[in-house]
């Protein structure tokens, strides 16, 4: 059987290395994104949490938590107005390039420093607060660094494609792969060309998607949403109509 003209194109113009890089990849990760999510929540649903430590410490991590969980929400629509709306969109309601770009830089420039301060805090609690890194596992370990590889280096392309020159425009490359890769009509030659920071944080994010449905991180697709403002561990007294008396001896009566 012969390989469609269009693949040897893809060949030719992204070599092998861009092939496995921005076309299998990606279908990898996303597969074992969704597979591994529906496997997690039959076999293991009752491990399906944060396994919070808040019992062991409270003050570091009531600093560090909302740090980094809000600057990742920002950065999260960050990544929706950037990666999944079109160029042509916003040039439509009148944003232009510079007005985008300027916001994008500041806003992902300040969240993306407080989601980095809020997983230094927390890492460094785990680190030193003894009985929380006693609860620390090796997965937990390989997804914190997982996770700060990906945030530093998005920072870190953001930052350097600004610093020096006029900044990047991500959204004729990187952007249009991303949804590309939806269309299930992927375009590995867009990402061959972006800078190599932009390649490395996508290909840092891919593997963690990979990683996600067998870390702590499924927490992250919990319903209800109400997991935002809800304390992180919900405390119960033992009676709620007799309020948190201490227990009698002996047998109470079912009921009463
Ligand atoms: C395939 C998935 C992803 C792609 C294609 C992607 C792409 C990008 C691009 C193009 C930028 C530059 C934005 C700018 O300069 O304004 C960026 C920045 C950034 N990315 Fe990603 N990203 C992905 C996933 C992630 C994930 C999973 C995380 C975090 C866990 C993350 C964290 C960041 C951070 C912290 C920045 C710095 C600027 C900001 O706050 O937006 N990215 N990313």
């Amino acid at each position: 059987m012969t390989a469609p003209a269009h693949a040897s194109a893809f060949a030719a113009a992204a070599g092998t290395g861009g092939i496995l890089l921005w076309v299998v990849l990606p279908y990898v990760a996303l597969a074992v994104f969704v597979l591994g999510h529906i496997w997690r929540y039959r076999y293991d649903k009752f491990g399906w949490t944060t396994r919070s430590s808040q019992l062991y410490e409270n003050r570091l991590l009531r600093i560090g938590s909302p740090l980094f969980h809000f600057g990742i929400l920002v950065v999260l629509l960050g990544h929706i107005g950037g990666l999944v709306i079109p160029k042509s969109w916003t040039d439509a309601v009148g944003i232009s390039e510079h007005t985008y770009h300027i916001g994008a830089v500041v806003l992902g420039t300040i969240a993306g420093v407080a989601t980095l301060g809020g997983l230094a805090i927390l890492i460094y609690r785990r680190r030193t607060v003894g009985p929380v890194f006693s609860a620390t596992t090796r997965n937990d370990k390989a997804m914190y660094l997982s996770l700060t590889v990906t945030i530093a280096l998005g920072l870190a392309a953001t930052v350097a494609a600004n610093a020096v020159g006029g900044g990047y425009d991500y959204r004729e490359t990187v952007s249009p792969w991303f949804r590309s890769i939806f269309y299930v009509q992927p375009d590995p030659d867009l990402m061959a060309g972006a800078p190599i920071l932009f390649q490395l944080h996508t290909i840092s994010a891919l593997l963690l998607f990979a990683a996600w449905p067998f870390t702590r991180l499924v927490h992250m697709l919990t319903a209800p949403v109400g997991y935002l403002t809800r304390p992180y561990i919900v405390y119960r007294s033992r009676d709620t109509r007799l309020g948190a008396r201490p227990p009698r001896r002996g047998w109470e009566r079912a009921g009463s």
